[in-house]
């Protein structure tokens, strides 16, 4: 019988703690996708030809319930998850959506926002507000309705986004973010516009760089604005510094006008990768947990919960899974990675 333990292959020590991966980052944030379904067709992410009328989307059945979504956030909270974030497709299509907010609400220590294409904002913002939501992004890519509509591909006018944006405001879902996919040639000449229109009023718009998510938009690396360049552009009009991050790890990074009118971001995940401080982890709205925005293949928690695994075994699952995690897609991206197989944003969230 041996008379010495074992000490210097710890494995994932406590199933029930907080948890880190094989390059030491911790699990801090959980978005969950709760539902695949979306009412735009926006061309970079669901394009029409792709998700038109036959496209197999998850049955209701195959949806993660309420109380299965609130059990997995409890069990993640423990792993060290602080920040959660609802997102889609379009979480606001989801039935009942204010009854999960709050389930979720009341669970202690986490910071419960959303991600929304606002179309049913000025519907819900008062009631998500009630359930215990705290504060909201909006998804707006244009403020021309020319443009947007070209953009979200069903026609959907800008003026209802902005409704949607200014009940969520008068609700106090704030500071509310809003966030703008650029694309080369096609909104670009939104930039300017959108930062002059937000300037002032406490909400945030962060610019984001095009990404090759999923395998359906067709990307390219000329459809990319560089970050640097969206900055060089506001600051030639209105200038900026920058300010620091709240916390290490946040993707946007954050620059102020120096007239003191607020804040805006860049998300440059294409030409600045911050894989390194990646702390994300996605649960898709069938319950397949994601290490990577970019993964191809999901852990089955939904499989485990309907089996009736315990709570300590699904725990060691999310342990076990975060624990042998190694992703760092954006800082690895290149013209062979580019064309590899992916998920789709709409599906994994965004
Ligand atoms: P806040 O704490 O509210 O700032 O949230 P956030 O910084 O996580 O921002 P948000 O969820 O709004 O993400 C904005 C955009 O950044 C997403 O829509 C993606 O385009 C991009 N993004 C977010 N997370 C990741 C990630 O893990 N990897 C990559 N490559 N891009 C990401
Ligand atoms: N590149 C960058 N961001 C994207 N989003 C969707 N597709 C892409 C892409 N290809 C973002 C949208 C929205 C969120 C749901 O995902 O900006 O804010
Ligand atoms: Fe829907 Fe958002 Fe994708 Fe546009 S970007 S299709 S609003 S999920
Ligand atoms: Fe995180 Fe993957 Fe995005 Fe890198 S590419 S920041 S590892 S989600």
């Amino acid at each position: 019988m041996p008379h010495f333990k074992l000490i210097d292959n710890p494995g994932p020590a406590d199933h029930h703690g907080p948890v880190t991966d094989t390059l030491g980052r911790p699990l801090r944030d959980l978005r969950i996708s709760v539902t695949d379904r979306c009412s735009f067709r926006c061309t970079y992410c669901m394009p029409k030809e792709v998700f038109g009328r036959d496209y197999p989307f998850l049955d209701r059945r195959e949806l993660l319930t309420f109380e299965e979504i609130t059990r997995l956030t409890r069990l993640f909270r423990a792993h060290g998850v602080e920040k959660l974030r609802l997102t889609g497709g379009e979480p606001l299509l989801r039935r009942n959506l204010d009854r999960l907010v709050q389930m979720l609400s009341g669970i202690p220590g986490i910071d419960l926002t959303l991600t929304t294409n606002g179309a049913l904002l000025a519907q819900q913002a008062k009631t998500l507000k009630a359930a215990g939501l705290q504060r909201i992004t909006v998804s707006l890519d244009s403020l021309d309705n020319a443009v947007f509509q070209t953009m979200n591909d069903v026609g959907f006018p800008v003026e209802r986004v902005l409704e949607g944006i200014e009940a969520a405001a008068a609700a106090g879902l704030t500071p509310i973010k809003i966030n703008m996919v650029v694309q080369r040639g096609v909104n670009e000449g939104s930039i300017i516009p959108m930062a002059g229109a937000f300037r002032g009023t406490g909400h945030i718009v962060r610019f984001i760089e095009y990404m090759d998510v999923g395998h359906t938009n067709g990307w390219r690396l000329d459809d990319v604005v560089p970050a640097v360049e969206v900055i060089a552009r506001i600051h030639a009009t209105w200038p900026l510094e920058p300010a620091d991050a709240h916390y290490r790890g946040e993707v946007a990074q954050r620059w102020r006008y120096r007239d003191g009118r607020g804040e805006i971001g860049v998300i440059a995940s294409v030409t600045q990768a911050f894989c390194r401080d990646c702390t994300r982890a996605r649960l898709s709205a069938e319950g397949k947990l994601y290490t990577c925005l970019f993964a191809t293949v999901g852990h089955d928690l939904r499989a485990l919960v309907r089996e009736g695994a315990s709570d300590a075994e699904i725990s060691a699952s999310i342990s076990r899974i975060w624990g042998e995690r190694a992703d760092r897609y954006s800082e690895i991206r290149s013209a062979e990675t580019v064309g590899l197989p992916k998920i789709e944003m709409s599906y994994i969230g965004g």
